[in-house]
């Protein structure tokens, strides 16, 4: 046993599968063993494994200026041209982006510019920020507690109060439906109780309202239709502020080139980037702010004398590099047009899994994808274990998916995958659900 402490894994079950290669949407072990990576990895290789180019890119970078930073306005064109290319993408207004190293560093920085603007305009009341049940955006002291995962809370303490984090419903109807209300009218309903939270607390305390467009480690929820319709309603009465996560759903996984535009989430004043913004072949994130917010935050640095927050890697040469040539070859390759046709694809393979009678819900958009596992579909008891063993019977079929929230297990192939390679992924799946069944 080496001494890695193994980040979400139960440690009395370490080392479980080791992997030395990949290539293309396969990675393979340390036998040799062929896998497809129905999960991109931790849903971030877009580009999937040995894209040639893009490491010659990385390569190249390190030859020509392996290290610069951003500290006190030192610059590089990397950097420059990566916020330039992200500001010009995202359907925020007069976008500004803070560089990091994961999403969680990029949500932590979110929280800390969101307070820094507010005292700036005068308003420091103004900062609690609200998430859902079934929320997950990172582990960092402060992103962790925006989190809502039983495992990522239990134990670590996390200053949810010191924070002023509230948590509003879940946005899963198959979960949250009560009685014989309709998807609108459910809706509708969490739309009031977000407003009654809102009231309840003080529209002039509450600062943001933090959303993954579609979830990921909390199981793939795909909210019904018209609720962030309603939800940016309630917000926008109440001045409150919509920042969209979209670690996961940006650069074409749900089908468009950001979840917010798949959801219909208009004009977000924040985003948070991380993953696939650069194929995950060097850390790199990206919190994204609009020029409203930015405005402010000059004028309270210069009395400050320095906007005090950064990494030693904010805007790392390599990364933004490795960032730029990633969306280059996304664009050009035309795999935002791929995810959204072979997700098409994916959704119309998953659906035809219904038949088995274990399946409460299959769920997703474009390239993300999940099943929900059942003891029957009339009580709709989550079955964890079940979900475990084929997740288990897939890796051993040679197909890599994730058990999500206790009983769902995730699919979310590199954006490179193809009609056939679906097949294949889906294939195994079902093999692996008849043997488990
Ligand atoms: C929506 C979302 N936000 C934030 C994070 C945290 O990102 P990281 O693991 O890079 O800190 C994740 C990770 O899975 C995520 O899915």
């Amino acid at each position: 046993m080496s001494a890695v402490i193994y980040p979400t894994t139960n440690l009395t079950a370490t080392e479980q599968l080791k992997f030395e290669r990949g290539e293309g949407v396969y990675v393979y072990d340390n036998n040799g063993k062929q896998y497809l990576e129905g999960l991109a990895g931790l849903w971030c290789t877009g580009l999937g494994y040995g894209n040639k180019e893009l490491i010659d890119t990385i390569s190249d970078q390190l030859g020509t200026l392996s290290f610069a930073h951003n500290f006190g306005g030192k610059t590089h064109q990397p950097a420059m041209d990566l916020a330039d290319k992200l500001a010009a993408m995202v359907p925020v207004e007069n976008a500004k982006v803070f560089f990091g190293n994961s999403g969680s560093d990029a949500n932590d920085s979110h929280i800390k510019m969101l307070r820094y603007y507010f005292n700036a305009i005068g308003k420091p009341e103004k900062r609690k920020i609200i998430t859902r049940e079934s929320a997950y955006h990172g582990v960092t002291v402060a992103a962790g507690a925006l989190t809502s995962l039983p495992a990522s809370l239990a134990h670590f303490d996390a200053p949810v109060d010191a924070l002023g984090i509230l948590r509003t419903d879940s946005p899963h109807y198959y979960r949250g439906v009560q009685g014989d209300e309709c998807a609108a009218d459910f809706g509708t309903r969490l739309a009031n109780n977000l407003e009654q939270l809102i009231l309840r607390e003080g529209p002039d305390t509450i600062a943001a309202f933090i959303a993954e467009p579609i979830t990921g480690a909390s199981g793939v929820i795909v909210p019904p239709p018209g609720y962030y319709e309603k939800i940016q309603e309630v917000l926008n009465r109440y001045d409150i502020m919509f920042w969209a996560d979209e670690v996961i759903t940006a650069f074409g996984r749900t089908g468009n080139l950001f979840g917010c535009e798949t959801m219909n989430i208009q004009k977000p004043a924040l985003m948070t980037f991380a993953k696939q913004l650069s194929s995950a072949y060097f850390p790199i994130s990206a919190s994204v702010i609009s020029g409203d917010m930015y405005e402010p935050m000059v004028e309270a640095s210069n009395e400050v004398g320095v906007f005090g927050h950064g990494f030693t890697y904010s805007g790392h040469p390599v990364g933004c590099a490795a960032a730029l040539k990633t969306l280059e070859i996304y664009e050009r390759d035309g795999l935002y047009d791929n995810a959204r046709d072979v997700g098409a694809y994916m959704q119309l393979k998953l659906s035809m899994l219904a038949r088995f009678e274990q399946i409460g819900e299959i769920r997703g958009e474009g390239l993300l994808g999940a099943i929900e596992l059942v003891e029957d579909r009339a009580s709709r008891t989550p079955a964890v274990n079940l979900a475990k063993r084929v997740t288990k019977a897939c890796e051993d079929n040679g197909l890599i998916v994730r058990n999500v929230a206790g009983n769902t297990i995730a699919m979310c192939p590199p954006l490179i995958i193809t009609q056939d390679q679906i097949d294949e992924m889906v294939d195994k799946l079902t093999l692996s659900l008849e043997q488990c069944l």
